[in-house]
């Protein structure tokens, strides 16, 4: 590419917070980076980082995660990538699929999931649609960043089949089917070992195993050595400019600590990353339309927990209505931090409540803008409410931000007491929540007929909520995230945020609602739940095996009287595998508007792939063979259809050696042949010793099924030879 060594070591870190380094002399000119990932935060003036250029803020992935439709995920991509263009921007830092491990996570609303699947099919969409626009996405933060704690420096400690099962699968999945531009190493160590810094991460998995093709950027001084991060698969160091990073470099080449062919690759994927950039037009975006389009986005994601008695949709007009709590007239909409974007415009409920009906709409702040109590409110609001018919409650959290976990998931104390006396005084209310992350709705939401998971809807998220308060939209959004009874239920509460530079992820597999299903345990709401203002009946489910996976199909028909969205889930379990699974797994799922009266046949595909649980022993993936029970529902714990289907498995022979045990000889039919003529022959020689207790006492061969071959051969009339092995280990492979 005809860039010297000292080049090469400049261009593969930024020149400033949000550009690359350009070389003028090859033609290679500085491109614009910037967060992301719900909105284009171009940062507005030199010294202040966190005020951006007017852009949308569409809805924060906590919402847009609940819609469940990857449809719409793809048109925001689309809105981002033409606002990018608008801006010059060449890559938007996002999207952010690390799993929500815990709902203390304190960036959980920038994450879409619990579950890999729903994260990464979203997550892809979201990415084809951004580039569609020619602009590059950066998928974030690679990998296992779960929390904030410590986040720097913390060893996300995993086992290798949580890892691959769990939190490298939604990477995976966008990697494989959307090629993102760019891949954002994490800042945390995982095993031990900084993300910046992990070749079998960035390297042998990544790139070998995934074939990935674009830059590996780092997360925002995430590299602690760039020559262990060159060398380890990072490209792109990011900010700069970092002379002593650049002649560390040139230094470690020169000295032959550097292969230069590792740095000249970096600087080549810079290179061509630029030269991409550059094919993208110019453009402008339409600020009305994309706000249309974030408040259509935000009504999808509203999720209707409780609706005791239909006491929504209101009837415009029919009513006097109370709005009770600052959040109505001072939305919380987004998260703090990096994603932090300064809107176009901002709707709030209270307006938008107020443009909905012809009632008389009261209005009560009840607690301060900070979310604290003042008696004085709280007496104003349950007066104001004691005279309407209805009351519309806003609460929710009041931090939540990235470099920081939350330490709680309870309401704060001012406005749970808002709710309860307003509750007491007003048969007809509901509660409405904005919050980025999970928020106990026990034991209060006894008290209320109705509640609304409003989550952090951005810019439009007030007209949003009036559109599904008052029906004009038929709420469908569904629980990317189960609503524990309390903290201590979760699978994660003892082992996060972990302590002394280590968090162990002792729950494994069992992230989420794998957790809460594994151990039968109660939750207030579960993953995929949410309500509509219609029902649906669901029919027979059927299933085929195919080459790709298992086509599943079954007719839903909307039994209400209003047209409606069903998010129809397709969960899979094997029943008998060899290995341990969660009880039931989302693998597929699709969100189908039907209308009133009417009946979909709604097909689905699980993936092949996604059936696949990762073998320690052969290191690959394996698809076991078996009946697999296919469940259809309506939730992870409402299971409407259910069908049974063959999948032939992946051939798994893993090879028996000395080490392996008797047992494992025997389940093994070319190594029960040949072990069995093994103590045939012996028991034909020998009598008395181990070969005689074997035969005579079945316990006795249940024990010694647990010795390994060569163990087993160096006790005292053992049936075995240690000289014979090696040929009985020839035999049977
Ligand atoms: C965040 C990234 C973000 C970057 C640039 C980091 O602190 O972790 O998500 O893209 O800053 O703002």
């Amino acid at each position: 590419m005809g860039l010297g060594t000292s080049e090469q070591a400049a261009i593969t870190s930024g020149s400033d917070f949000w550009h690359t380094e350009g070389v003028a002399s090859a033609g290679i000119p500085p491109v614009t980076v910037t967060d992301g990932p719900h909105g284009v935060r171009m940062q507005a003036s030199g010294d202040d980082m966190l005020a951006g250029v007017p852009a949308t803020c569409f809805p924060p992935a906590v919402a847009s995660a609940s819609t469940w439709d990857p449809d719409l995920l793809r048109r925001m991509g689309e809105a981002l990538g033409d606002e990018c263009r608008a801006q010059d921007v060449a890559v938007l830092l996002g999207p952010g699929v690390n799993l929500k491990r815990s709902p203390l996570g304190g960036r959980n609303f920038e994450y879409f999931s619990e579950d890999p699947i729903l994260t990464g099919v979203l997550a892809t969409a979201w990415v084809r649609g951004l580039q569609s626009r020619g602009v590059g996405a950066s998928l974030k933060h690679f990998a296992v960043n779960s929390q904030e704690t410590d986040r720097m420096r913390i060893s996300a400690d995993v086992d290798e089949r949580t890892l691959r099962e769990m939190y490298l699968r939604a990477f995976h999945k966008v990697v494989t089917r959307a090629q993102p531009w760019t891949v954002m190493c994490a800042y945390n160590r995982v095993n031990g070992i900084y993300a910046s810094e992990h070749h079998w991460l960035l390297t042998q998995v990544l790139r070998g195993e995934w074939g990935f093709e674009g830059l590996v950027v780092s997360d925002w001084g995430a590299v602690v050595d760039r020559v262990a991060a060159i060398a380890a698969g990072l490209d792109l160091t990011m900010p700069g400019p970092d002379a002593a990073g650049d002649r560390a470099l040139v230094d470690a080449v020169a000295a032959g600590r550097l292969d230069p062919a590792a740095l000249e690759k970096s600087a080549e994927l810079v290179r061509k990353l630029v030269e991409k950039a550059g094919e993208r037009p110019a453009g402008t975006y339409d600020v009305d339309a994309h706000h249309a389009l974030a408040r259509e986005i935000a009504g999808r994601a509203i999720v209707l927990l409780k609706n005791d008695g239909d006491l929504l949709p209101l009837a415009p007009g029919e009513k006097s209505v109370a709005v009770l709590g600052e959040f109505a007239r001072s939305p919380r909409y987004q998260g703090g931090g990096s994603s932090q974007i300064t809107p176009t415009r901002l709707d709030d409920a209270l307006t938008g409540i107020t443009a909905a009906t012809t009632a008389r709409v009261t209005f009560a702040p009840g607690y301060t803008v900070r979310g604290e109590a003042d008696e004085a409110l709280l007496t104003e609001a349950v007066a104001t409410a004691r005279d309407a018919d209805v009351a519309i409650v806003f609460v929710g959290s009041v931090h939540e931000t990235e470099g920081a976990d939350r330490d709680s998931i309870d309401l704060p104390a001012p406005q749970l007491a808002l709710i309860e006396r307003v509750a007491a005084v007003n048969p007809n209310t509901v509660v409405v929540l904005s919050n980025g992350a999970v928020i106990a709705t026990r034991p209060w939401d006894s008290l209320v007929p109705a509640l609304v998971e409003g989550w952090l809807l951005g810019q439009a998220g007030g007209s949003a909520l009036a559109d599904v308060l008052f029906g004009r939209v038929n709420p469908s959004g569904r629980l990317a995230e189960t609503i524990p009874v309390k903290l201590a239920d979760h699978p994660s509460y003892l082992d996060f945020p972990g302590e002394h530079g280590h968090v162990r992820y002792g729950e494994g597999l069992h992230v989420g609602y794998r957790g809460f299903d594994a151990r039968g345990q109660e939750v207030a709401y579960p993953f995929g739940f949410g309500l509509s203002y219609t029902t649906f009946g669901y029919g027979a489910a059927r299933a085929a095996a195919t080459a790709a996976g298992v086509e599943v199909s079954v007719p839903v028909a909307n039994t209400g009287s209003r047209d409606g969205r069903e998010v129809v889930q397709v969960y899979v379990s094997l029943p008998g595998s060899k290995v341990r699974r969660a009880p039931r797994e989302l693998k597929a799922f699709a969100s189908v508007a039907i209308g009133a009266g009417d009946t979909t046949e709604v097909r689905l595909t699980v993936e092949r792939e996604d059936l696949a649980y990762w073998d320690t022993r052969l290191g690959r993936w394996i698809v076991e063979d078996g009946e697999y029970l296919i469940e259809v529902g309506s939730s992870s714990r409402d299971i409407r259809a259910s069908v049974t289907v063959h999948v032939a498995g992946d051939p798994a022979r893993v090879p028996l050696t000395t080490e392996s045990s008797v047992g494992e000889w025997f389940a093994d039919p070319r190594g029960a042949e040949v072990l069995g003529a093994a103590f045939a022959a012996a028991a034909g020689e020998q009598s008395g010793g181990l070969m005689s207790a074997m035969t005579a006492n079945p316990e006795m061969l249940m024990m010694l099924g647990s010795l390994p071959l060569s163990r087993m051969a160096a006790f005292p009339g053992s049936p075995l030879n240690a000289g014979d092995l090696d040929k009985l280990v020839e035999a049977a492979n």
